[in-house]
């Protein structure tokens, strides 16, 4: 179903010094991300024309062959830069089947060297296409910034909503590892149609807040088009009620102009669930032929910020429902392992690291 009453949030009033005008915003933010999870954006800075020109530029670098894109990627930064090929991510809920996409991502800001140190793979050095794509690269670091700025202003909005000191989201994302992706979803062929293959299975974003400026349908002749049918597209799931124990599937409807702004898991662990980070899909459209390209910018904790509930929502649920505390460093550590990106031995860095240290000290004193 197609729900319109999902609220939209001004920025220009999130920015307004009249209270009225915050107020507003407030009250839209605190329905949006508390009901559905998410909140379409207006008043916002991004440059959505300059979408179509960035999209036809990964369009270039996508079509090119395995061996000219081999170079960007980074299996060993666990694909946190550069190119990730089709059939790599899976989601946690999708029994081992990766999603039909292949996909790019890049930092837009420089990074924080001391939180680089020590989580190398989240902080890896931007890469780029050799030869370059003219304009890609340009385009990408604009898109991504002005999502990113877009961002701080719903997070200050977010905290006011909460009645929190304004600061209270944007001062843990400070240094934290912000990175963009854009996205092609693949076309299926005859074959594939109807087989349940999904472009994004259903999951939630391990993040603080996710921001999608909208994406484009290509027709089979590869011309930007629109939806292909009713099939395919973002669905998103509300918050279970005792009405509704699944939640409702909604399709995203995003007002013309609007980017769309998503809770992550961060955001609903800091929240005590307050916040709600909404499972969501991409479905594949029921003709061959299609593809669809999107973008996202991520919001990040800083990886050494603690994960859990913060004081005004530490309720025994909350405690029972996000313990025990972890760094959002580590808990990024865990999500990439289980969604495929980050190998299994990342895992052995979470804990005690050096048994086989006594045995090696004893066996020298043996010999
Ligand atoms: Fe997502």
């Amino acid at each position: 179903m197609s729900d319109p009453t999902i609220p939209i949030v001004d920025l220009n009033d999130v920015s307004s010094s009249d209270p009225a005008a915050r107020a507003r915003a407030s009250a839209a933010l605190r329905e949006a991300f508390g009901t559905y999870g998410l909140v379409y954006v207006t008043g916002h800075h991004v440059d959505r024309s300059a979408l179509q020109p960035f999209y036809k530029t990964f369009r270039e670098f996508v079509a090119r062959s395995v061996e000219q894109k081999q170079h960007c990627l980074r299996a060993s930064d666990w694909y946190q830069r550069g190119w990730t090929p089709p059939n790599t991510e899976t989601a946690v809920a999708a029994g081992g089947q990766p999603d039909f996409k292949e996909c790019y991502f890049a930092a837009p800001h420089a990074r924080d060297e001391a939180n680089a140190s020590q989580y190398r793979e989240l902080y890896p050095e931007n890469v780029w296409p050799e030869p370059p794509v003219p304009g890609f690269k340009e385009r990408y670091l604009e898109l991504g910034s002005s999502l990113h700025d877009a961002g701080v202003q719903l997070l200050i909005a977010a905290a006011r909503a909460l009645d929190l000191p304004e600061d209270t989201f944007t001062r843990v994302i400070e240094g934290g590892a912000h990175v963009t992706r854009v996205l092609d979803y693949l076309p299926l062929d005859e074959k594939q149609v109807g087989t349940g293959i999904l472009w994004g299975e259903e999951h939630t974003d391990f993040n603080l807040l996710t921001l999608l400026p909208g994406g484009q349908f290509y027709n089979p002749a590869g011309e930007p088009s629109a939806r292909p049918d009713d099939k395919s597209g973002l669905y998103l799931r509300t918050r279970a009620t005792a009405e509704h124990p699944q939640g409702l599937r909604v399709r995203g409807a995003v007002p013309e102009g609007c980017l769309v702004a998503q809770v992550g898991q961060q955001l609903e662990i800091l929240t005590g669930g307050r916040f709600l980070a909404t499972p969501h899909e991409i479905t594949a459209p029921g003709v061959p032929g299609w593809s669809r390209l999107s973008s996202a910018h991520f919001v990040h904790m800083a990886p050494n910020e603690v994960l859990f509930p913060l004081a005004p929502f530490r309720s025994p649920e909350a405690v029972a429902a996000y313990a025990p505390p972890v760094l959002a460093g580590t808990y990024a550590i865990k999500t990439l392992v289980d969604i495929g990106l980050a190998p299994r031995t990342a895992l052995d860095k979470l804990g005690y690291r050096h048994y086989d240290r006594l045995d090696s000290i004893k066996a020298a004193e043996r010999a």
